[in-house]
């Protein structure tokens, strides 16, 4: 069964180029019309034009798709907010967002400025933020709703020289986390994806042959899935080259240390228990740490039921 998207209207922000503008057209050849949005600019945020958001735009109507353009900086929220106005002006909804847009300023965190890391929190985080924020009323009343936020591995594993943009790629995860939670009420459900594509942004940083297999259009079905009917929620899924993984966050199964060991001496002393991996487990909500510590000392002081 193939899966469409006849009737959504879909907002991919930074669909200009690169992989949102992959991720836009895809959409649109399977029926959805599509919000093609890009600020313009270079990959480190200077400049701006419509031209790159027009020419997608083109492209998908060449194909006798419906798109519209728009250059509202995703860190703006009254820009933000006029984009969905005018994709509701148009289109009368809003199924599926795909906050996508992005720029880099990499430093190492000695070198780098604190204006480049507010930057660079402003685009990726707060201009999903904002996206989210404007789209979330819609989707609540239409009890419906895709949204997909783009992590990074700089954010989930670390990569020198991204300390900016890691923190911002890993708060996207944290918003998804309470959004998932938040929005399964109203068939909301939000995920991430974790890309690797050969694109400007990746341009130079490996070899030809690596940066060949990774085509933006061997991404794109990963959004796809992650935005179609039957999509999971709070999700992370990895897409490059074909390869498709999920990430999780694991917590080790832990343990208790009676009262004359709750101290940094004795966390030293079990330190091996305590980060075991055997036993892991992947909490689905903050609560269930909660639930999990509690448990430990209530098994350690002997106040569990039997
Ligand atoms: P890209 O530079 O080709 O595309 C980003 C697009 O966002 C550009 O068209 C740019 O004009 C637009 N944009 C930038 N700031 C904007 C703003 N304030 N408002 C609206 N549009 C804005 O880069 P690429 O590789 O396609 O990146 C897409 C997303 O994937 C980004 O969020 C990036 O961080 C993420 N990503 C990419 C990876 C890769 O391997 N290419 C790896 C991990 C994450």
């Amino acid at each position: 069964m193939s899966i469409r998207y006849d009737g959504k209207v879909a907002i991919v922000t930074g669909s200009g180029g690169g992989l949102g503008r992959c991720h836009a057209i895809e959409l649109a050849r399977r029926g959805a019309r599509v919000v093609v949005n890009d600020l313009g600019g270079s990959v480190d945020g200077t400049g701006a034009g419509s031209e790159a958001a027009q020419a997608v735009v083109a492209e998908i109507e060449a194909v006798g798709g419906e798109a519209l353009a728009n250059g509202a900086n995703v860190a703006k929220y009254d820009e933000v907010e006029a984009m969905v106005k005018q994709a509701m002006e148009t289109w009368g909804r809003v199924d599926i967002l795909v906050n996508n847009a992005g720029i880099l300023r990499d430093k190492s965190f000695a070198k780098g400025s604190l204006d480049d890391f507010k930057l660079v929190l402003g685009v990726h985080l707060m201009g999903t933020v904002n996206c989210t924020k404007a789209c979330w009323e819609i989707m609540r009343e239409q009890a419906y709703g895709r949204v997909v936020v783009t992590t990074s591995s700089s954010g989930l594993f670390g990569n020198f020289g991204q300390s900016n943009y890691g923190a911002a790629k890993m708060g996207v995860i944290g918003l998804m986390n309470t959004l998932a939670q938040e929005g399964t009420k109203y068939n909301i459900k939000i995920n991430a994806l974790a890309p690797v594509a050969a694109t400007r942004m990746t341009e130079g940083l490996m070899p030809e042959e690596v940066f060949n297999l990774l085509t933006p259009e061997l991404v794109t079905p990963a959004v796809l899935f992650l935005v179609s009917e039957d999509a999971p929620t709070r999700t992370i899924l990895g897409a490059g080259a074909g390869g498709f993984t999920v990430t999780r966050l694991v917590e080790s199964a832990g343990m208790w240390l009676p009262p004359d060991e709750q101290t940094p001496e004795g966390i030293a002393a079990n330190w091996d228990a305590i980060a075991a991996t055997e036993g892991e487990t992947h909490p689905q909500s903050g609560a269930e740490q909660t639930m999990k510590v509690v448990g430990l000392a209530m098994e350690g002081l002997g106040l569990a039921p039997e």
